[in-house]
């Protein structure tokens, strides 16, 4: 199923999720963007967000962005930028001379920035005091120019849940941040703001000392955050792409973390330092899921070109075609002890497969297949296997989530309640418990035997409506006004 253009202008104002429309719309802004050229003959005003934003994100924004001020300065919106660092505003509108960004990136001030890299193109430097020269001009969407943490006037759409390796903490998907929860759902414990608009999935490290996060803002760059959730800390992010990253996953042994791209590729990053390690362009069409073999050495992808693929992740080459299945795939994930996988998607029935493919059999054939379970009411978007190995939780465009007995393939239990898309389920560590999440902004907690729900909650700090705040008359400060 697929929506027209007319559809995704509708729904944008709560960006929309489908797993088919978040790919549809950055390939659209792509399009129709050389198009807008030709009454551009003349020369046009500098602005912002689209001259000199994507300057300081090729260039700045790794070291100067919400995660990791260095010298305390923020790059990421027209506000912050203004405001400065630790020595001041950054800029004085229509004098460049005075602007301590001019001195930065023409070394009159050391250390020169971009820190401890080439120094900037002469006509980037030139497109920055020329726009400073002409009053810094901001064409910003009011939202972006706004500050601090995301302001939420309604839920945001859930796109990733995990709970951490303890069972203390649900990570939840917000806007531009993930949201540390207590796992029973009786709280917000931390908010890790980071670059990227949205965040698209969430994994924790076996010992729970790292969680990465991936994602990116759409049309413009892809991104993988590196946490100590227990801290709050980024550690690091790496960059790649220039489009959201989707179906993110960290390696058993911590070493990788393996990413799909709307470039078609599956890439592959070094934990410890954040390095693209390589790019497999084994697909035809965009990579939305990403599991790891039990050893960490084989890696499985699928998307949108209906297929499944298996690679060897030491070596970032593609081995074979796990299958090719008859709708495109949206997700994947693995047994907790053994090499197998689930995956789903648009043809609405999850299969379960061996990863490897006995020597002696052909490609084709279908003997890697386990079993399928049941079809679901709409598209598979979100898989989990519970950690001790005997369920399968499937949502999707369906209304409800459903669970399998993962060795008989038997339904469960159906855990109703939800209102549209499920984008996100996850057991917790012990098996018992199941979150969901989806366009509704609900994050649910179900007990996992027969899907009762315990609790469901907003995972986001909603701004009231001054109309609905205080009551009138009531408390010390009286009533507003
Ligand atoms: C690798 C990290 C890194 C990158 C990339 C980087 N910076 Fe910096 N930047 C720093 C650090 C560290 C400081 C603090 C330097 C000092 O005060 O000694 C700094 C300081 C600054 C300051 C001074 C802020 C203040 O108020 O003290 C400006 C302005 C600045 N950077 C602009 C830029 C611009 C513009 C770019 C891109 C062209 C850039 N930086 C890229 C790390 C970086």
């Amino acid at each position: 199923m697929r929506m027209n253009v007319k559809a995704i202008t509708m729904v944008s104002v709560r960006w929309v999720v489908a797993v088919g429309l978040l790919c549809a719309v950055p390939i659209r802004v792509a399009q129709t963007a050389p198009q807008a050229k030709p009454q551009e003959a003349q020369p046009q005003t500098l602005e912002f967000t689209r001259d000199i934003r994507p300057i300081l994100d090729k260039n700045c924004t790794s070291c100067h962005q919400p995660a990791l001020k260095q010298a305390d300065l923020d790059l990421t919106t027209y506000a912050r930028f203004q405001a400065g660092g630790k020595r001041g505003p950054a800029f004085v509108a229509g004098s460049p001379e005075q602007s301590l960004v001019m001195q930065f990136i023409t070394a009159a001030l050391k250390p020169s920035m971009p820190l401890g890299q080439p120094p900037l193109a002469a006509n980037d430097v030139a497109t920055v005091r020329d726009w400073i020269s002409a009053g810094a001009r901001d064409d910003s969407p009011s939202e972006m120019a706004s500050s601090e943490a995301a302001v939420y006037h309604q839920p945001p759409v859930i796109t990733a849940l995990r709970f951490s390796p303890d069972g203390t903490t649900l990570a939840v998907s917000g806007n531009r941040e993930v949201l540390l929860h207590r796992a029973d759902g009786s709280g917000l414990v931390k908010r890790l703001p980071g670059r990227a608009d949205r965040i698209l999935s969430i994994a924790f490290s076996a010992d729970g000392n790292l969680m990465i996060a991936g994602g990116g803002t759409p049309a413009r760059f892809g991104e993988i955050q590196f946490w100590d959730p227990r801290e709050g800390k980024l550690l690091r992010a790496a960059e790649t792409t220039s489009d959201t990253v989707f179906g993110a996953s960290l390696s058993p042994d911590g070493s990788k973390v393996a990413v799909g791209c709307a470039d078609n590729t599956v890439r592959a990053f070094e934990t410890a330092t954040g390095k693209e390690l390589y790019k497999i362009s084994a697909h035809e069409n965009w990579v939305l899921g990403t599991a790891f073999g039990i050893d960490s050495k084989r890696l499985v992808s699928v998307g949108r070109d209906r297929a499944a693929k298996l690679i060897d992740a030491d070596a970032g080459q593609f081995l074979e075609n796990v299958n090719q299945m008859h709708g495109e795939l949206s997700a994947v994930t693995r047994h907790p002890t053994a090499d197998e996988i689930v995956i789903g998607g648009e043809d609405r029935i999850p299969y379960v497969y061996r990863m490897d493919r006995p020597r002696n059999m052909k490609v084709g054939e279908d003997a890697t297949l386990v079993r399928q379970l049941a079809a679901q009411d709409g598209a598979i978007f979100a898989l989990d296997w519970s950690p001790d190995g005997k369920r399968v939780a499937v949502g999707g465009a369906g209304p409800s989530v459903n669970i399998y007995d993962a060795e008989s393939g038997l339904p469960l239990a159906s855990c109703k309640g939800h209102t549209a898309g499920i984008y996100a389920v996850a057991f917790s560590p012990d098996s018992t418990r199941l979150a969901t999440g989806g366009f509704d902004g609900q994050v649910r907690l179900y007990s996992t035997t027969a899907c009762t729900l315990e609790k469901s909650f907003v995972p986001v700090p909603l701004l009231n409506h001054p109309t609905a705040q205080s009551p009138r008359g009531g408390g010390p400060g009286g009533g507003v006004q």
